[in-house]
């Protein structure tokens, strides 16, 4: 009798450690260790869903596609520096964070108004011939 109790006891054990394993082994939403990142030569936009002076926010892939000039074409990471919020806009030659109203340059992703202070991460793309893709 004891003996059944006792394997019980360590059937239940091991299927308790199981579990602990599957719940520490990421899934967080901590956006510092993207998921969404894609494969080099994924396409992203048509080259003309991207406005001169401009530019388009993919939420998805969390990544924003500018053209400062036109036919110059740059992308950043859409996370926030601040406070990692989506941005969520592209307006007057600047990227707009919705949380506490960041922005940053659609040229160079620098902040032209805080309270972030490090730039948007640029992020490597390429012109094929109307696509843009990831690089
Ligand atoms: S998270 Fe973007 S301004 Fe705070």
């Amino acid at each position: 009798m004891t003996t059944r109790a006792t394997r019980r006891t360590v059937l239940l054990a091991s299927g308790a450690a199981a579990l602990t394993a599957g719940c520490g082994s990421g899934g967080d939403g901590n956006r510092e260790s993207p998921d969404t990142e894609g494969s080099p030569g994924q396409a992203l936009l048509p080259v003309a869903d991207v406005p001169v002076g401009g530019g388009r926010i993919l939420g998805a892939e969390e990544i924003v596609v500018t053209q400062p000039e036109e036919g110059r074409f740059k992308a950043f990471s859409a996370i926030c520096t601040h406070q990692r919020c989506l941005v969520s806009e592209v307006a007057d030659g600047t990227i707009n964070c919705p949380c506490h109203g960041s922005r940053f340059r659609v040229a160079d992703g620098s902040v032209e108004r805080g309270p972030a202070t490090r730039p948007l991460p640029e992020e490597r793309i390429t012109v094929d011939g109307n696509t843009i893709r990831r690089a």
